[in-house]
């Protein structure tokens, strides 16, 4: 006997950052975060339990995976058998339609994707808020992509469960998000080690702790409020912030390439010159830009030119994860 189901979740781009975990086995994010969560890019995952196979198979955009992708992927799927009481191996395929490891939020949208795909499989209920925990236990970003528009995770508590709530729906304000692609390749160091790096050396980070929930709750009260200048003004912020916690750690964790602070140094200008634009940047070089979608068109036909910008993606908030009913499509 098998079980199939599939899924489809969407990235999320942090404007309050999360950067570090009270340990990397608890998984529990060192700061709040808020995100939103974009249409325009995602990934398509398919789950089939089979009692047929041995091991877990994982096909990721066509190729098989073994190593640390797999291992991920069978700890989460771990989890779901042992709250569904099954044992059979699964057949995991997932795609995504944007580059994947390279900064652009690829393992939260797979690991959401994954928690509801893998869920359904078994038999167990599609809870969003059960699977943001879940999720949260294979990536903390990945907590955030079940739900669409934008979306808080606390700072984590003694309490080994932390969900994922939608502080506002997709349409709250009207934003586009443009992202700079400054590079093709995959990221040279995962997140959860440049972020343990991080905590254990760098000076800063204890500062980085006591000062982002301030900063979160300007971000939060600016989504609310719909104050776009305010809330670009405290993204930059926090992202900058992160950066600097990053690069001050003993690996001297640097995400930028010539690219990245060329377009920073594009945004500035445009927003000199009247325009309501304002950055923000992950772990990897490529720069995400926010812009009212009034005034999209404009910054992407200047920030298109910025020296090293391979392509943009222009995305707008998003919705939730959610099952694709593979009887309607036929498959
Ligand atoms: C820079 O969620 O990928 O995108 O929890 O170790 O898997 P792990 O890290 P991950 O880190 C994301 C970091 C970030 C900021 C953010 O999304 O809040």
């Amino acid at each position: 006997m098998s079980r199939v189901a599939r899924a489809v979740a969407h990235p999320n781009i942090a404007l309050a950052k999360y950067w570090g975990k009270d340990s990397d086995e608890r998984r529990m994010p060192a700061v709040p975060s808020l995100s939103v969560t974009l249409e325009g890019m995602q990934t398509t995952t398919e789950v089939t339990f089979d009692e047929a196979l041995e091991g877990d198979i994982l096909i990721l955009n066509g190729e098989s995976k073994l190593g640390r992708p797999a291992i991920r992927v069978s700890a989460l799927l771990d989890r779901v058998r042992a709250r569904a009481s099954i044992s059979s191996r699964a057949h995991v395929t997932t795609t995504n339609d944007f580059p994947t490891a390279a900064g652009l939020a690829s393992s939260a949208s797979a690991f959401a994707a994954l928690s509801v795909a893998a869920s359904d499989a078994a038999g167990l209920p599609v809870d969003l808020d059960e699977l943001s925990d879940l999720a949260r236990q294979s990536s903390v970003s990945a907590a955030r992509s079940l739900h669409g528009g934008f979306v808080e995770l606390p700072l984590g508590g003694a309490v080994d469960r932390l969900i994922a709530t939608q502080v506002a729906p997709a349409d709250h304000i009207a934003l586009a998000v443009l992202v700079l692609v400054t590079h093709e390749g995959e990221k040279p160091i995962s997140s959860t080690e440049a972020m343990r790096i991080t905590r254990e050396t760098s000076p800063y980070y204890e500062a980085w702790v006591r000062t982002a929930p301030d900063l979160f709750e300007r971000i939060r009260m600016a989504v609310l409020e719909g104050d776009f200048p305010g809330l670009g003004r405290a993204t930059e912020q926090s992202a900058l912030r992160m950066h600097a916690v990053a690069l001050a750690s003993s690996s001297g964790l640097l995400y930028w390439n010539p690219a990245t602070v060329a377009a920073i140094e594009a945004v500035r200008k445009l927003r000199s010159e009247g325009l309501n634009a304002y950055f923000t940047i992950d772990a990897g070089p490529h720069v995400k830009v926010l812009v009212p979608t009034s005034e999209v068109d404009s910054a992407r036909s200047e920030l298109e030119k910025v020296p090293g910008v391979i392509r943009t993606i222009t995305t707008t908030p998003g919705g939730a994860a959610r099952l694709i009913d593979l009887r309607r499509d036929g498959a």
